[in-house]
């Protein structure tokens, strides 16, 4: 990855500028302190005819004023937006929003904004590669979820009835532009939800950046531009040392699933129980970790001291440590087989392929396939084990 950083003047924070390389795909990340107006200046040289604004009520409500009056002097806006939440993520929003995007007069000049959480990222991203083939996408993450992790990845993805990320494609944005002062306005659960991912890329891809996560956890003020800053910071470098040469996530950069296959499965089966009430995305992947953490000490690979580090950052992190609500375990296996994983191994009968970690950092599989295939007995165990027991570490 190449990386340039340069300092702006007047606009109360530095402006920065990295180059984010994911495979063959290289795009600009731009992020800054209350930057709103050289987002804009960045987005008038794109040349659009119409922006077509990808977002959801509440982002609209906070931020709206900040960038649309902008735009709308550059050229003819598009708002496309709804209530948030993950079911926007549907076959039937994206194909609405695919043709008041077309009804609006989109043209292969046309630029898709994604601007929001990860969630209207994942729509936009769709839809700027479905119309016309594809036409110019650009980011303006509001979540740390989006900042810190969607948009430094090519995946588009929405949900089938069955499971997560199930239909979608692989989309790369001409740019990413974030002004940290909106990530600033995130209520604590979903601010916690993006720092989970952090938390994740340092446990399986960069444990040196440890100790700076438990000052910045340690120190309270989760919210403020200095922290969110180093997040964001270690967030592109993390995920950028696996994404360099790996631009489907098929290979090495499998490890950014860490937490996922259960994470993914008890989000699901929190959303069926208890709708937009259950856990955020980051929740339900930092109690993943902590269950794959128990696998594979029971498989003799992770140490005793290792489980408790993940049960302390995931604590920190304000996480659940066992199932949430009423939630059974059988109610997450049944969603687990449906894992987006099956395929990369050789099937083998009740089991599903899984990122287990041997240590900080130290994958188990091999270097360009991180998976190995672990029985749903051993999920079953490890769920059982975490509502009976106590946290290890306490
Ligand atoms: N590779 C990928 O593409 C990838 C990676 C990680 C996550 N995801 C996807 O991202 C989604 C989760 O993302 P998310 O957590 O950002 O969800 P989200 O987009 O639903 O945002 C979460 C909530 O935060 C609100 N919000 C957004 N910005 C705000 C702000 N600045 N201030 C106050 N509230 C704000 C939203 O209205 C929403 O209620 C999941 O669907 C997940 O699958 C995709």
């Amino acid at each position: 990855m190449v990386s340039v950083s340069e300092a702006a003047t007047g606009m109360g924070g530095n402006w920065h500028v990295r180059k984010v390389r994911i495979g063959e795909v290289e795009f600009p990340y731009h992020y800054g302190v209350d930057c709103t107006d050289r987002i804009l200046g960045e987005l008038a040289d794109l040349g659009a005819d119409r922006f077509i604004v990808v977002t959801d009520d509440t982002v609209l409500a906070l931020h709206g004023e900040r960038i649309l009056p902008g735009l709308r002097a550059l050229a003819p806006v598009e708002v496309l937006s709804q209530q948030p939440g993950e079911h926007m993520k549907s076959l039937s929003q994206l194909s609405d929003y695919v043709e008041r995007a077309l009804g609006a007069h989109a043209t292969r000049s046309t630029v898709v904004i994604a601007f929001g959480g990860g969630v209207p990222g994942n729509l936009a991203g769709l839809l700027s590669a479905l119309i016309f083939r594809g036409v110019r996408l650009v980011h303006i993450p509001t979540t740390t979820v989006a900042a810190m992790d969607s948009v430094l990845s090519l995946k588009q993805a929405i949900n089938s009835s069955l499971g997560k990320n199930h239909i979608g494609t692989y989309y790369s944005p001409e740019a990413v532009y974030t002004d940290i002062r909106m990530l600033t306005t995130l209520p604590e659960r979903e601010l916690r939800s993006g720092l989970c991912e952090a938390a994740k890329n340092c446990l399986a891809i960069a444990p040196d950046a440890l100790p700076g996560l438990r000052k910045v956890l340690a120190n309270g003020g989760l919210n403020t531009p200095d922290s969110l800053l180093w997040l964001l910071d270690e967030s592109i470098r993390a995920k950028t040392m696996v994404t360099a040469q790996d631009t489907r996530e098929q290979r090495a950069a499998l490890v950014l699933e860490y937490g996922h296959t259960t994470g993914h499965a008890v989000e699901l089966a929190d959303q069926r129980l208890r709708g937009s009430e259950g856990l955020s995305h980051g929740e339900a992947i930092a109690f993943g970790m902590i269950v794959a953490a128990r696998i594979s000490h029971a498989r003799g690979w992770m140490s005793r001291e290792c489980v408790i580090q993940h049960e302390e950052i995931v604590a920190a992190l304000g996480a659940p440590q066992r199932l949430p609500g009423k939630m059974t375990v059988d109610d997450v296996l049944s969603v687990v087989r449906d894992d987006n994983k099956r395929g990369y191994l050789p099937a083998e009968p009740d089991s599903i392929p899984y990122v287990l970690l041997k240590g900080l950092g130290d994958l188990a599989g091999t270097e360009n396939l991180p998976l190995v295939q672990v029985k749903l007995a051993e999920i079953r165990d490890a769920l059982e084990g975490l509502n009976r027991d106590n946290a290890w570490g306490s």
